[in-house]
């Protein structure tokens, strides 16, 4: 077993780009497996950890390795493990504080891990577990959506909608998104029903009466979302602010809740006034979670859509895509 391995890291926030360097390769906690990545999938959030955009929430110790989310196989196991071997193909999502997965091996609680789903490559599979989690979270758990019911899915042809979109109409509920023209017809074929161009259209003017909203835009897009949820109707965000309710679960310090509560007010309004529920969702890694989509996946009830894929050394051109904002499904890198 070497010592060192190939990392994507940074030193400071606000770096420009992360360096691929040799360091150490990481060391097991008894619960944790050691994973050789085979390949991650990049996200939104790589951005914003690596800007310090989070630091409201997690602050990181530098330097940092980069990378949310990954497919592998196990290569060694801590002695507490009993559920998964030597050899296993993994996929994952570690908890926020022990990221890591733009590297060639990373050490995860074995919690966090699902066995890949069977009839997905490597790449494919690295698509899922950060974006799939979020979406199950948000309609299965939150929004606890039924047969019957209108959610309004905001971009649908991004990482997230593109899962979202295909969970929703599973659970039986009538689909909107948001996408532009040369998203149309591939969001159709993904399940989604009314289809709004983004760029000549307002999904305001057009939706009324909507069980749910799941909003991955925030900002003014999101206030607008109470217009057309009907009373007793939800929205959860994963791009609005964190209210009060959310910092206090999350175990913030009094000041910050009192903090978001202010900065929030705004969302607190417009729910008294619309008689409807605001969730701001930080999703949470869960390897049962992963197991479950690995056997919708496997069903072929739900199928990851990848973008493009990069070698591990072309992670700049990798981060310079995802950042256009643009990627139709998923972005992923390679180490094989
Ligand atoms: N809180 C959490 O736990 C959590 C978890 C995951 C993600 N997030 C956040 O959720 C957001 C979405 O994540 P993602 O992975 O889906 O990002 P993404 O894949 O990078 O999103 C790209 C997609 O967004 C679409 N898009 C861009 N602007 C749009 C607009 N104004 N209206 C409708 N569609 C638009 C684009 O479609 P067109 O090319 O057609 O414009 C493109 O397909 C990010 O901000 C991310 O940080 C939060």
């Amino acid at each position: 077993m070497p010592k060192l391995m190939q990392a994507a890291v940074i030193t400071h926030y606000k770096q420009t780009s992360p360096e691929i360097k040799s360091v150490p390769i990481p060391t097991l906690q008894p619960t944790d497996v050691l994973v050789k990545i085979k390949a991650a999938s990049l996200n939104p959030i790589d951005l914003k950890t690596m800007a310090g955009g989070l630091r409201p929430l997690l602050t990181y110790d530098m330097p940092l390795i980069i990378g949310s989310d990954f497919s592998g196989e196990i290569v060694a196991i801590g002695s507490r493990v009993t559920q998964f071997q030597v050899g296993d193909a993994i996929y994952g999502r570690p908890r926020k504080t022990r990221i890591g997965s733009f590297a060639e091996y990373l050490a995860i609680d074995a919690q966090e891990i699902a066995l890949k789903p069977s009839n997905l490559s490597y790449e494919e599979a690295a698509a899922v577990p950060l974006v799939g989690l979020t979406s199950y979270q948000a309609l299965h758990d939150i929004l606890k959506l039924h047969p019957g019911q209108k959610v309004l899915i905001q971009a649908g042809a991004g990482g997230i909608g593109t899962l979202a979109i295909q969970l929703a109409k599973r659970l039986g509920a009538t689909v909107a998104t948001t996408t532009s023209a040369a998203n149309v017809d591939f969001v159709r074929s993904l399940g989604a029903e009314q289809i709004i161009d983004y760029h000549t259209q307002n999904f305001a003017d057009l939706l009324t009466n909507y069980d749910a909203v799941f909003d991955t835009l925030g900002g003014h897009a999101l206030e607008q979302a109470f217009s057309i949820v009907k009373p007793g109707g939800q929205i959860v965000s994963i791009s609005g602010l964190p209210d009060r309710q959310f910092a206090q679960e999350y175990g913030l310090p009094r000041w910050k809740q009192a903090l978001f509560g202010v900065v929030t007010h705004r969302l607190t309004r417009l729910q008294k006034q619309t008689d409807t529920t605001y969730h701001f969702l930080f999703m949470w890694p869960s390897g049962a979670e992963l197991a479950t989509l690995a056997r919708l996946i496997e069903a072929q009830e739900l199928r990851p859509i990848i973008d493009r894929t990069f070698p591990f050394h072309e992670l700049d051109q990798a981060l310079t895509t995802l950042k256009t904002g643009h990627a139709r499904g998923k972005i992923v890198l390679s180490l094989t």
